[in-house]
């Protein structure tokens, strides 16, 4: 057994889903059963910090400047004990997590979280990962994360089996297109403040288990994907923006048609729908909606046109907040 000594500082932008990931095809290895294409964002920063320390009996946890909670220390002290094992080291670490994210986003920090952790331990441990190992051990804590390791444009394909039938564990996000590919704007509508009700790990297996529509979705989800990859790269918006929706509805009637039914929504995410709608069949704007786990809404749309859209979603009843996004850059180690 090494001893470790060493520290490291990492930075993380969150992402978006354009193509969405929900489901998994092993839960172990948490390998995603359809392939997802994000867009990480600026001004959405998690700054963690990991430094080992052999005077420490346990690992000490601190998330935006208070203890992290039992569950939020287990998901951290997990990979912190799959970098020391491949470090064949014991040593226990002190984590400083601190998530840089305007009130008005209403956006998960898991991604960009654990995608600063997985490089700021794996750094501090001396491993020397590239990023496309950085990128898999992320996403075997969250697989968003795996998306966050890489600026601009990402896709994380579907887990893979090997020749011999069996899941393969290595499996990182790859860079599609740089930030600076496409000058897009993602307005985000806050609609209610509060964590979300059922977090998307349960949801996801909640969906695959019970709703009769998550074969569907596995099936088409590579479809909607293949489409999004294709307009992602000739810059054609309404392809992407379509194709978004469409991945964003197929999931979200997963879960809404799951077991107890999972509903994201709420009354104004609903508005913000129609809304999106109307801005682009009646004023003829280039705006399209996504949803994740929770009730807000982002809506994408050209640099040229972001300000029209915000100020038309802030008059919608029950929208508490509005951000604008740009393309922001991937993890940055120090
Ligand atoms: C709806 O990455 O949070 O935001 O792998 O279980 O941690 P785990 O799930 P997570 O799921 C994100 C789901 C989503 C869509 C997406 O980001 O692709």
């Amino acid at each position: 057994m090494t001893e470790l000594d060493g520290k490291a500082r990492a930075t993380a932008r969150a992402n978006i889903a354009l193509a969405k990931y929900w489901g998994k095809a092993d839960v172990a290895l948490n390998l995603p059963a359809v392939p997802s294409i994000s867009l990480t964002l600026d001004g959405l920063v998690t700054r963690t910090s990991v430094r080992f320390d052999r005077r420490l009996e346990s690992d000490v946890v601190e998330l935006d400047g208070r203890p992290a909670t039992a569950k939020e220390a287990a998901r951290v002290v997990e990979l912190l004990d799959r970098v020391r094992a491949a470090a064949k080291a014991s040593t226990r670490a002190k984590v400083v997590s601190k998530n840089r994210f305007p009130t008005a986003a209403g956006l998960a920090s898991s991604a960009s979280g654990f995608a600063a952790l997985a490089a700021a331990a794996s750094h501090a441990a001396g491993l020397g990962w590239g990023l496309r190992k950085v990128s898999s051990e992320a996403r075997r804590s969250s697989a968003s994360a795996a998306r966050s390791i890489y600026g601009g444009f990402a896709e994380l394909p579907a887990g893979k089996k090997r020749a011999n039938g069996r899941w393969d564990g290595f499996l990182p996000a790859k860079a599609l297109h740089g930030p600076d590919h496409w000058d897009l704007r993602l307005v985000v509508a806050e609609t209610v403040r509060g964590p979300k009700k059922v977090g998307s790990t349960e949801g996801m297996e909640r969906s695959r288990t019970t709703s009769p529509y998550y074969d569907a979705w596995v099936a088409e989800a590579p479809i909607w994907a293949d489409a999004l990859r294709a307009a992602l790269r000739r810059r054609d918006l309404p392809g992407v923006g379509e194709a978004m929706e469409r991945s964003t509805l197929a999931f979200h009637t997963c879960a809404i048609t799951a077991h107890p039914s999972i509903l994201y929504w709420q009354a104004p995410t609903v508005a913000v729908l129609h809304a999106v709608r109307e801005l682009r069949e009646a004023r003829g704007l280039g705006c399209w909606a996504t949803m994740d786990a929770g009730p807000h809404v982002k809506v994408l749309c050209a640099a040229e046109d972001a300000r029209k859209i915000r100020a038309a979603l802030k008059k919608v009843e029950g929208v508490t907040g509005t951000l604008v996004c740009k393309p922001g850059a991937g993890i940055e180690v120090a």
